[in-house]
């Protein structure tokens, strides 16, 4: 029997900003969610530009959430005239909410309303493990991995070209960074996978730089001071690998 899933639980903080009690932190930037996914995590990444010319590009993401970085995503593919013919989604989530929960979550974008309808009617049970949506007539393809980050890693099957890292904050979800989570995607990366997120903590950049990730500190998110670019090198036959190490 599959383990069982704890669902998450909407609420939002005073300013109507979505927020989890169980790791008291919200869930995006209270300055915008599809904003701050367009900065951080798409830009972060060198998409749209870099699935342009590709007969498929994969993201891999820890967090599912609400599924804004996804949207935001799919939204950036559907409207990019070069875009690749199928984009793959792969993310990772311990804590899935209902599918009427999303739909409340997602009327605060109405840029995401037909999107938001679409994965919601698609939305599976939360059971563990992987479950594949197929939208688009199969070129845009969801999918999502209900379960611990650390163990679904694991047996996940995937090539990333792209990874979002999204937990919440390192202090309060510290095992959503920890350098075994990094060292399991280093393992569904390749040389040239990007990787971005708006964490700078020394921990996570220790953690990823181990990993065989090079690092860089870009401009971050309307009121945070910088956010983190990276590119998987690969590991101990990279000349890069001991500069990682360090830094
Ligand atoms: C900041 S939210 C992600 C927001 C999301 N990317 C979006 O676009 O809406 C962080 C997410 O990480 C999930 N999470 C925390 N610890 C996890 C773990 N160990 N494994 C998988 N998911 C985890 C939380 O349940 C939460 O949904």
């Amino acid at each position: 029997m599959s383990p069982s899933i704890e669902p998450a639980r909407l609420t939002f903080a005073l300013d109507g900003t979505p927020v989890s009690e169980t790791y008291g932190d919200v869930y995006h930037s209270a300055a915008g969610g599809h904003d701050q996914a367009r900065h951080v995590f798409l830009a972060g990444n060198g998409l749209p530009e870099r699935w342009r010319g590709r007969d498929s590009f994969s993201v891999l993401e820890t967090g599912f959430g609400l599924g804004l970085n996804f949207m935001a995503t799919w939204l950036a593919w559907r409207n990019d005239p070069q875009r690749c013919r199928t984009l793959e989604f792969i993310s990772v989530e311990k804590h899935p909410f209902s599918s009427g929960d999303l739909a409340i979550a997602h009327a605060a974008w109405s840029e995401f309303a037909s999107l938001s309808g679409l994965l919601c009617t698609r939305w599976p049970s939360l059971i563990a493990g992987e479950h594949r949506i197929e939208l688009d007539d199969g070129h845009c393809i969801l999918r999502l991995v209900f379960g611990d980050a650390m163990e679904q890693l694991l047996r996940l099957d995937a090539a990333a070209d792209a990874i979002y890292l999204d937990g919440f904050s390192p202090a309060r979800n510290p095992e959503l960074w920890s350098p075994e989570v990094c060292h399991a995607l280093a393992r569904l990366a390749s040389p040239g996978t990007t990787l971005a997120t708006w964490s700078v903590a020394g921990q996570v950049r220790r953690s990823l730089s181990a990993a065989g990730f090079m690092l860089e500190k870009r401009p971050g998110f309307a009121g945070k001071r910088q956010m983190l670019a990276g590119r998987y090198v690969s590991d101990r036959s990279s000349p890069f690998y001991d500069q990682g190490k360090k830094a």
